[in-house]
């Protein structure tokens, strides 16, 4: 094998946004000209009362001109300095602790953590690399105030930073030694989750219970079941499995959901990386592959495992790309993926149970130019069994958002035999609808949005936010209503409110809460509310929380110094009142770091953030100037040893005095 010369993996994913893009000759309503209009008059009274405009001074939010005071009415907590150094900060009056760090013991018989000999084997019982989404899940019969589970999604590897003398800068680029096997199977099992029993320690934080049952890990070997239209599938049977029922493992898992249930949802993002070769001439495979921008070719695990190569395996990728469901209470569980949710880059997963019992998962699909969908079950949640709810996902209407310049939303559904989604247009059943799920969308006429990241719904509200978090490639005749910039280098933030209150409705209303980016440089167009501070402002929203009071907050991904002069992190944002649009900054991260999965317990007294690859990239940030590696890092966060390097954590943050986060 020739060595090769990559840059650092993540860098390498931004481009790789553009494998898979859409090609399909929707419209963007770029022929839509009609002017932008505030249709706040047309929101209100579709909006219903908030908890937060309850618990918020009457004359602070309804004053005119006090949109600063109302803003901090509701976020009371004094703000941090946006910035960036080596190490995280926290709003005052809060306390962080590391929950768990990549290579901590997650499972019983976990080795301790030596990142000088790591092997496969020690990987897999212990915690994995980048962790992302993060899910806070009460256990029966205990209080949730002291006992949880905490279920984590470990997106991708970091090589570069992972491993002792494999990359060196050469140029403005790395050059990496030569891939093995062992490294490989590292990072295999590096990727996944992990299910963590969490309790509240002596000092008002939280800890991992070790030694747990109910701790786990998931990784890229894990036996998972196909299930739902796509299950059993010839496009899914691959020489390991001739039924196409049964996969080995879960890749790329960035955001997710909980069902009312208690399960988790974990999304299957750019699966496209993982593969590589060459698919054989004429395969019937080829287009379907290249619209999820498959072989990405970024990790070269087809070198030692045929699965991950094309022209051994052209239907392996159709294995990955779902919606995953895992029960974290019964650690003996296979992990099922839900092919009725569809087939695509899958971010978040949103649900809500809706008035009359269906349960409704919002999702997105993250790539320039694609879509948000929704899934709505045929059956209804069961509040008082829970096995009645395992295979809810099973059955059910997808569905597809077209966004309207009038401020209207239209849910189309991606059914077999329906419209276009017939033999004419190459759909055999609602398999290949599934499994081809954007380009049934295309089909439809879906709007191309700008990078649907995160998507969660406030169930004091009804309201449900889709973080878009950028998209530098849509052209002036591409824009449109929703995804009003061109150069969309710093993403908006969208507010979806279904019709009636009725989340399986296939009408909504939808409005802009804000367009992101630096509001007082020319030629940004962000639309921040004018009480935020200049570090109240952010840059590429990409997961979202909604506190137990129903106040949003929001993580950010990529402000790094050359694109905002900031480090990542978390910024509080007003969605009600005269305060609505106000930003403030509560947490950072270190440097070259991600924000990710935050949530909040169940009584909002604890926050619990990941931060995902400190250290990643530096040759942005002047007091490093160089790319950032296992050897020679730009931090050594969150331990701060010679020799140890940065790891990607968990982060809990609680308030000395027991009170709720961000009071
Ligand atoms: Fe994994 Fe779209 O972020
Ligand atoms: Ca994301
Ligand atoms: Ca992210």
């Amino acid at each position: 094998m020739t060595e090769m010369t990559i840059r650092p993996q993540h860098a390498a994913f931004e481009d790789a946004e553009d494998l898979g893009r859409n090609e399909s000759a929707n419209p963007t309503m770029g022929d839509i000209i009609a002017a932008r209009f505030s249709r706040r008059g047309l929101m209100k009274g579709l909006l219903a009362v908030s908890a937060i405009s309850a618990t918020v001074s009457p004359l602070a939010l309804f004053s005119a001109g006090r949109a600063e005071a109302a803003a901090n009415a509701v976020f009371p907590f004094p703000e941090i300095e946006a910035g960036v150094d080596q190490t995280h900060h926290v709003a005052a009056g809060h306390d962080t602790g590391i929950l768990i760090r990549w290579g901590d013991a997650v499972e019983a018989d976990a080795p301790a953590f030596d990142p000088m000999h790591q092997t496969a084997a020690a990987q897999a019982k212990q915690f994995g690399y980048n962790n992302d989404f993060l899910g806070f899940i009460a256990i029966p019969g205990k209080d949730p105030a002291e006992h949880a589970v905490l279920v984590v999604n470990h997106e991708y590897t970091n090589r570069e930073l992972m491993f002792p003398g494999i990359a060196v800068q050469e140029g403005k680029e790395l050059k990496f030694q030569p891939l093995t096997k062992e490294i490989a199977d590292i990072e295999i099992a590096a990727h996944g989750g992990s299910v963590l029993e969490i309790a509240r320690a002596a000092d008002g934080g939280w800890q991992v219970v070790k030694g747990s049952p109910l701790n786990r890990r998931i990784t890229g070997e894990t036996a998972m079941l196909v299930t739902g239209p796509a299950a059993g599938s010839d496009r899914l049977k691959t020489s390991a499995d001739a039924t196409g029922t049964r996969v080995a493992g879960m890749f790329n898992n960035c955001a997710g959901g909980v069902t009312p249930w208690g399960t988790w949802l974990s999304a299957e993002e750019n699966v496209n990386n993982y593969f590589s070769g060459t698919l054989p001439e004429g395969h019937p495979e080829t287009a379907n592959h290249k619209r999820m921008g498959v072989p990405g070719s970024e990790y070269n695990w087809g070198d030692f495992h045929p699965r991950f190569d094309l022209a051994s395996e052209p239907n392996e990728p159709n294995r990955f790309g779902w919606m995953v469901e895992i029960d974290p209470l019964d650690p003996t569980s296979t992990p099922k993926k839900r092919t009725a949710l569809g087939r695509f880059k899958h971010e978040g997963g949103g649900p809500i149970v809706n008035g009359d019992g269906h349960v409704v998962v919002y999702m997105g699909d993250d790539q320039r130019f694609d879509y948000v969908y929704k899934f709505v079950t045929a059956g209804k949640f069961n509040p008082d069994d829970r096995a009645a709810n395992m295979d809810l996902l099973d059955a059910g209407t997808l569905f597809v958002a077209k966004f309207n310049a009038d401020g209207s939303t239209e849910w189309m559904p991606l059914v077999f035999g329906q419209g276009p989604l017939t033999a004419a247009n190459g759909f055999a059943s609602q398999a290949d609808v599934v499994i081809e799920a954007r380009r049934a969308a295309d089909l439809l006429g879906a709007t191309k949005m700008d990078r649907p990241e995160d998507i969660e719904v406030n169930a004091k509200t009804g309201s449900v936010y889709v973080m878009l978090t950028n998209n530098t490639k849509r052209k002036d005749d591409q824009t449109d209503a929703i995804n009003p910039r061109a150069d969309n280098a710093f993403g908006h933030i969208v507010e979806i409110v279904p019709a009636g209150g009725d989340h399986t409705a296939t009408a909504a209303k939808w409005d802009i809460l804000v367009k992101c980016g630096n509001p007082a440089k020319d030629g940004v167009g962000a639309s921040f509310n004018p009480a935020t501070t200049a570090n109240g402002w952010f840059g590429m929203p990409d997961n979202c929380a909604v506190d137990p009071d129903g106040r949003l907050w929001i993580s950010t991904d990529g402000n790094n110094f050359k694109a905002t002069g900031r480090a990542d992190g978390i910024w509080a944002m007003v969605t009600e009142g005269e305060g609505r649009g106000t930003g403030k900054h509560f947490f950072r991260v270190p440097v070259g770091a991600e924000m990710c999965g935050p949530v909040f317990s169940a009584n909002g007294k604890a926050f619990f953030v990941a931060v995902q690859h400190p250290g990643e990239g530096g040759q942005e940030w002047p007091a490093f100037g160089r790319i950032s590696t296992f050897d020679d890092p730009s931090t050594r966060w969150p331990d701060f040893k010679d020799g140890m390097p940065m790891r990607p954590s968990v982060v809990v943050i609680t308030r000395p005095d027991g009170g709720k986060v961000g009071a």
